[in-house]
């Protein structure tokens, strides 16, 4: 397995299991930084909330495996949208992020963030006109960007937008402090607590220990809803996976940068314990879809140590990240009729701010103040064309694993979610599906879900 640079050195939350029947007005399953800054923003106005996490600790899972890039520039994703929501919707979505991270950013002490400047930046012609397309948006919605060539990057760019006043965190760091500024307003938060079981009808989640937490509004930000059949989330969200990699460096990075090229890459710098680290990333692929994925290392370890100079990476780890047709997370209501019943997932690669925007949305509905940015977010929103071609292209993925699980079952163990033949990921040894994007470690315990049951393995 392999690891990541934010894993090391934390001082987490102590916490326990659940250990017996609990009530809550409000139950959140998932400590990641959807599911605490949600306990945190409702423990605050005095909602008895009750957070379960299946890991050892908060912050770990996705938040832990991410690029801990706070900020609103999302890659092209202005122009993108632009194609499928008003001018008015998508300037809500860039302010609701400004707004989400600046408002975070006033409850976190200043040493756990740092104010850097955003780039998107392209190294090909074709990229270049990408980015023009990109700026284009940026005018039309009349948001902060500066076209450049000038960055501080080893090689010359045909290309750049800066988005400045960003920010980067420690992912993880930023999670636990919201988590214990949670626990300080009454929240509980449990750990090593898996839930296996939603009974919506009576207002319960059980878990996989027999204990029943009770409920009057239920928040599912476990990355991949674990109830992912009601709202048709197996056919709304497709998974990604993506790499990173962290070495020692000798500066610092004053900006963080994305490129907009075919091979995408993510670059920016971080100061652990005090010493600097280069984080370097990209080589996204179909969750599950692939065996040799220590190539994607590698092919990021050359480049880092030949483009960059450095040495071989100390950290090296992936991430997974669902995504929607429409580029727009769901955020909100799980269905129409399901009103306590809300998710928060589709993130894309962007979860840090939409985490924080998430957190806002579901704890203004919770205590019945509508949030500006709700509609554009709402799970149930429109844009039906989008969701039935991503319906079918999953279904076609799924249809072909389902019944690669029925009939090479010795090969691979069948997914503990809806029955799609995983497959072994060399890279990082873990069992992922192809399908809603569960993973397993080698022993076929579950890392993520949707799965909530280990894989039975043949010895
Ligand atoms: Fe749904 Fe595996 S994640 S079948």
């Amino acid at each position: 397995m392999q690891n990541s640079l934010w894993l090391s050195n934390i001082n987490n939350i102590s916490s326990s299991k659940v250990a017996n029947n609990i009530d809550s007005d409000v139950c959140i399953i998932g400590g990641g930084l959807s599911g605490v800054y949600t306990a945190y923003l409702l423990a605050k106005k005095g909602i008895n909330v009750a957070l379960i996490e299946a890991k050892d600790a908060v912050g770990i899972g996705t938040t832990g495996h991410s690029t801990g890039k706070l900020t609103p520039q999302h890659g092209l994703v202005f122009s993108k949208m632009l194609k499928t929501f008003s001018k008015e919707e998508v300037r809500t979505y860039f302010d609701a992020n400004w707004k989400a991270i600046n408002q975070a950013l006033q409850d976190a002490p200043v040493d756990l963030y740092q104010n850097v400047d955003s780039f998107i930046y392209s190294t090909t012609d074709e990229g270049k006109q990408t980015l023009q397309d990109e700026f284009n948006a940026y005018k039309t919605l009349d948001l902060p960007g500066i076209e450049t060539t000038e960055t501080e990057l080893p090689f010359s760019v045909t290309g750049s937008i800066k988005m400045p006043d960003t920010y980067q965190i420690h992912p993880t760091n930023f999670a636990i402090h919201f988590a214990k500024h949670a626990l300080k307003e009454g929240a509980q938060i449990f750990v090593r607590s898996r839930v296996t079981k939603i009974v919506m009808d009576e207002n319960y989640v059980l878990t996989e220990d027999d204990h029943r937490v009770s409920y009057k509004h239920l928040v599912l930000c476990s990355h991949y809803p674990i109830e992912s059949i009601k709202g048709l989330y197996t056919t709304k969200l497709s998974v990604e996976r993506s790499y990173l990699l962290a070495t020692k460096t000798s500066e610092l990075l004053k900006g963080q940068y994305l490129s907009v090229d075919s091979a995408s890459r993510t670059i920016r710098t971080a100061l652990i314990s005090n010493t600097p680290y280069f984080i370097y990333g990209g080589t996204s692929h179909t969750a599950g879809t692939k065996k040799n994925t220590q190539n994607y290392y590698d092919t990021l370890k050359s480049e880092m140590t030949s483009v960059f100079d450095l040495t071989d990476p100390t950290y090296c780890w992936s991430a997974q990240d669902p995504d929607t047709p429409d580029l727009m997370p769901y955020i909100g209501q799980i269905t129409e009729n399901e009103s306590n019943i809300f998710v928060a997932t589709g993130y894309r690669k962007w979860g840090l701010s939409n985490s924080l925007v998430a957190g806002e949305i579901i704890s203004s509905a919770i205590t019945r103040e509508k949030h500006r940015a709700a509609d554009i977010y709402s799970p149930s929103r429109g844009n039906f064309g989008l969701k039935f071609i991503r319906a079918l292209k999953i279904l076609g993925l799924v249809t072909t694993n389902l019944a690669g699980g029925y009939i090479t079952r010795i090969e691979a163990p069948k997914c503990t979610h809806l029955g799609c033949k995983t497959k072994w990921n060399e890279g990082d040894e873990t069992w992922d599906c192809p399908c809603h994007g569960s993973r397993f470690d080698k022993n076929g315990n579950v890392i993520e879900g949707p799965a909530v049951y280990p894989l039975k393995l043949k010895k």
